[in-house]
C-alpha cells in the first residue's frame, strides 16, 4: 500500500467502508453544474458503479476521504479507463491528484494492463476547442493545439499532460455543440 506523502495517510482500496466518512461533497461543481455529484448517496452510487466494473482507491486525511480515483477494466483488462478522479476542493493543488493517478497506474501495471485512457469533457468553454464551431475539418491536426483558455482556471487536460498523458482523440459535440470530450492515454 502506498503512503500519501504530505498527509502521512495510506491510500485505501475503496469498499464503501462505513468507518470512512465519505464526505467528498463534490466531484466538481464547476464541471458538473447539475449538482448530481454533490449528493452523498449519488457519490456512494458512483463508487458502487465503478467497483462493479473495475477498481477504486481513495486518499484519506484522518477519517475523511480527500480524493478518490476509479479505473474501469476495458479491452479485457489490457486498458484501464481512468474514471472518475476528484480531489476535495480544499485539498487541491497539494499533489493528491497526481499521487492518486500514480497509484492507479501502479495498480493497473501490476494487474497486467498496458495503457491508461480517459476522457475529459470540455463542457464549459475552458479549452481552445470550444471556440471552434466545426472540429471535423480540422482533425487530426487540431489535437496538437488544445490548450486551456484561462491559466487561472485551467482545464484538467493540463493536469493530465503534467502526469504524462497525451491527447489521442476528441469527440466533437459529445456534450452538446462545441462541448467536446477530449481523449487522453498513457503507456504504462
Ligand atoms: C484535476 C484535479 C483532480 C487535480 O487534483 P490536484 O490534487 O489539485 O492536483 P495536483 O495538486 O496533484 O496537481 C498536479 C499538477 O497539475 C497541476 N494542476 C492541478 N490541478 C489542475 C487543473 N485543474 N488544471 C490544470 N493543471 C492542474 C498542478 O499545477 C500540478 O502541477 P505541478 O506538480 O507541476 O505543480 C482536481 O483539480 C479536481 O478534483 N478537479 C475537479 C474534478 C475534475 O475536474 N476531475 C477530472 C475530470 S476528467
Amino acid at each position: 500500500m502506498n503512503t500519501f506523502p504530505s498527509l502521512g495517510s495510506p491510500f485505501f482500496p475503496m469498499e464503501l467502508d462505513p468507518t470512512i466518512n465519505f464526505s467528498l461533497k463534490d466531484r466538481s461543481s464547476e464541471s458538473r453544474p447539475d449538482g448530481d455529484w454533490g449528493a452523498f448517496e449519488g457519490a456512494r452510487q458512483e463508487v458502487r458503479d465503478v467497483l462493479e466494473e473495475g477498481s477504486a482507491f481513495c486518499a484519506v486525511d484522518g477519517d475523511r476521504v480527500v480524493g478518490w480515483i476509479g479505473g474501469l477494466h476495458v479491452y479485457h483488462g489490457k486498458v484501464w479507463e481512468l474514471h472518475p478522479l476528484v480531489v476535495a476542493p480544499a485539498a487541491r493543488r497539494s499533489g493528491i491528484g497526481r499521487a492518486l493517478v500514480a497509484h492507479l497506474e501502479d495498480a493497473a501495471r501490476a494487474a497486467g494492463a498496458a495503457t491508461i485512457m480517459l476522457g475529459t469533457d470540455d463542457e464549459d468553454g475552458r479549452t481552445t476547442l470550444s471556440q471552434i464551431d466545426d472540429l471535423y475539418p480540422l482533425l487530426p491536426g487540431i489535437l496538437c493545439e488544445i490548450a486551456s483558455l484561462d491559466p487561472a482556471n485551467p482545464h484538467p487536460v493540463d493536469f493530465y499532460r503534467s502526469c504524462g498523458y497525451a491527447v489521442v482523440g476528441v469527440l466533437p459535440d459529445a456534450n452538446g455543440v462545441r462541448k467536446p470530450d477530449i481523449y487522453m492515454a498513457k503507456r504504462l
